[in-house]
């Protein structure tokens, strides 16, 4: 039985983002969103995972807007102006392992407990965009030790609380989502334009994963294919 029914209603974190962006515009479109509410760092509430606080206060100012039965984050980084994926661990520091932490873990696990409240406890989905290159069985090439760590946490954290949400919440899927290669600042250092596909075919076959999702589903981690992926 697919959770999400229609119509329903969507809110979008990292809605300033490419992909984030992209997943608004196609919401806006969709016969079956009766409504789409995009949250970022410059929106009004606005959610900040560089101030952990922002994220209850962000929950907290969109409960009116509720119930939801989508959630998809889409905050993340790969590099900052300050810091570039390591390539060596002779590259690895400790401010930049704990930025991409902050930013690709702690703050995404906080925004599923926070923002869990505004999710309908009839049928709902809360998905978090996470990485392949977070898979530790995956992992064939190396590098890029911050990130690939963060995302593998995320992805400890979601399957963590997707088994907690068998309990509490056995209406609720939460998964983790690999978009695959997307054109998007994010990817851009790394031949993003050339390798990366539009963000909004990126979007468009995420929401088709979604719309598929079972009970069953809660706690994978899933590609925009649809396949499987180990952890
Ligand atoms: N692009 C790819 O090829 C690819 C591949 C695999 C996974 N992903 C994942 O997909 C997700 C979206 O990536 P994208 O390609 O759309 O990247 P993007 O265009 O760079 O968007 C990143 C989003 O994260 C937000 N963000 C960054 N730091 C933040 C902070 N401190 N607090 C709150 N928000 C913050 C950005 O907000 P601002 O607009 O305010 O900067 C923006 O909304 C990420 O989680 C990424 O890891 C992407």
């Amino acid at each position: 039985m697919k959770i999400l029914s229609t119509p329903f209603r969507a809110l979008i974190i990292g809605s300033s983002g490419t992909i984030g962006a992209a997943f608004v515009e196609l919401l806006q479109d969709n016969p079956n969103c009766l409504g789409v509410v995009g949250v970022h760092r410059q929106s009004t509430p606005a959610i900040n995972y560089l101030d952990p606080q922002s994220i209850e206060a962000c929950a907290n100012a969109l409960l009116n807007e509720g119930p939801f039965q989508l959630i998809i984050n889409t905050i993340g980084i790969l590099h900052t102006d300050q810091w570039m994926p390591e390539k060596r661990l002779d590259d690895l520091q400790a401010e930049q392992l704990m930025e991409l932490m902050q930013i690709n873990a702690i703050g995404p696990a906080l925004t599923i407990r926070y923002f869990s409240k505004l999710l309908d406890p009839d049928g709902s989905i809360m998905a978090s965009l996470s990485a392949k290159v977070g898979s530790i069985e995956d992992n064939r090439l190396g590098g890029w030790y911050s990130y690939r760590s963060s995302k593998a946490a995320l992805n400890m954290l979601i399957k963590t609380a997707a088994i907690e949400f068998a309990r509490t919440k056995p209406n609720t899927a939460l998964v983790a989502l690999h978009p695959g290669t997307v054109n998007s600042r994010l990817s851009k250092p790394f031949r993003g334009q050339q390798i990366g596909r539009p963000a909004l075919d990126a979007a468009a076959d995420i929401l088709r994963v979604i719309e598929n999702i079972e009970p069953k589903d809660s706690g994978s981690f899933l590609s925009y294919s649809g396949e499987k992926l180990p952890w």
